[in-house]
């Protein structure tokens, strides 16, 4: 299963390794990315695509009747190339659109929805915990102080409203990325979703089968480990617990990567949105006879 089918570069490589009578279901919250893969399907028969939340692979594969049946589990988390560089799908600061930000937008609140209704505090928190924003707490304050004078509606007033608070724009990225990142993250309840995904695509796969984590934020990244690292711990007892009473074989899962994989130079080159991924990856291992 491809949690995250994006522009089908993960899926088509897969495709190209697998033997029949091996299937991939795809799955993508976006419904232009499930366009893209449906113009794929005729190609490959194997390839099933759906509009789905990751966070319903559970259910997507009891539908499927592949519970504890995947040999592969593949998420890669954040926004794809086509979301990012369409101005109207409100992204991306450097072309005015819409301040909408939703990855599925056939439901839930806009970008613009949340900089229109949220509390000081929540906007603060925000800013400050999804993009390590150091002018959080001032940038809120404006955002509140403006949006009594007219609703935010498009990704411009905004990126110039954090360039101005920066006064202007110096280093290396633009001001408002940030911010931009946080709001992402917020409106796709990004961080939420994740160990839920977690907790459901272990379940559903088969013993000896391994799941792959892509990561682009350390937030997201120290989820993913802690839930490896914890599922691959044989004792369970509290720390607090001097002796082992749990039977000390709980382990449902081997680390296939003891410390995170990040690209090398050479992949950066190729491919500079790989810059900031970092990869872990993990096998079920058989319950304890
Ligand atoms: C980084 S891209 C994936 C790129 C893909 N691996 C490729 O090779 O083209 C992430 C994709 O995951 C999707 N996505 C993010 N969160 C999701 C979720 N909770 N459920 C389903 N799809 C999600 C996004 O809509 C986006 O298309």
């Amino acid at each position: 299963m491809d949690c995250t089918f994006g522009g089908g570069g993960h899926a088509i490589e897969i495709l190209k390794k697998m033997e029949a009578p091996g299937s991939l279901i795809a799955l993508d919250r976006d419904v232009e990315a499930v366009d893209r893969g449906l113009s794929l399907e005729a190609e490959h028969p194997n390839l099933k695509v759906l509009h789905r939340n990751f966070t319903e692979v559970k259910d997507v594969a009891i539908e499927e009747g592949v519970v504890g049946k995947v040999n592969g589990i593949l998420a890669d988390l954040g926004t794809s190339m086509f979301q990012l560089k369409d101005p109207g799908r409100g992204f991306s600061f450097s072309t005015d659109g819409p301040l909408d930000m939703r990855m599925d937008t056939s439901t839930g609140l806009t970008a613009a929805d949340i900089l229109n209704s949220y509390e000081e505090e929540e906007l603060i928190r925000i800013f400050r915990d999804y993009g390590e924003e150091r002018y959080a707490r001032r940038i809120a304050r404006e955002v509140l102080a403006r949006r009594k004078r007219s609703p935010y509606e498009n990704t411009l007033a905004f990126a110039r409203q954090i360039e101005d608070v920066y006064g202007g724009r110096r280093g290396r990225i633009h001001p408002a990325t940030r911010c931009f990142q946080a709001l992402r993250i917020a409106v796709n309840e990004e961080l939420e979703s994740l160990p839920h995904f977690l907790d459901s695509a272990l379940e559903v796969l088969a013993q000896g089968g391994r799941m792959v984590v892509i990561s682009f934020h350390s937030l997201e990244d120290r989820i993913v480990k802690n839930f490896f690292r914890d599922k691959s711990r044989n004792c369970i007892c509290p720390p607090s617990q001097a002796r082992c009473t749990c039977g000390g074989n709980n382990a449902q899962v081997q680390l296939l990567t003891r410390k995170v994989v990040r690209p090398s130079q050479w992949e950066v080159d190729r491919n500079p949105a790989s810059r900031s991924s970092r990869l872990r990856a993990a096998e079920k291992l058989g319950v304890p006879s």
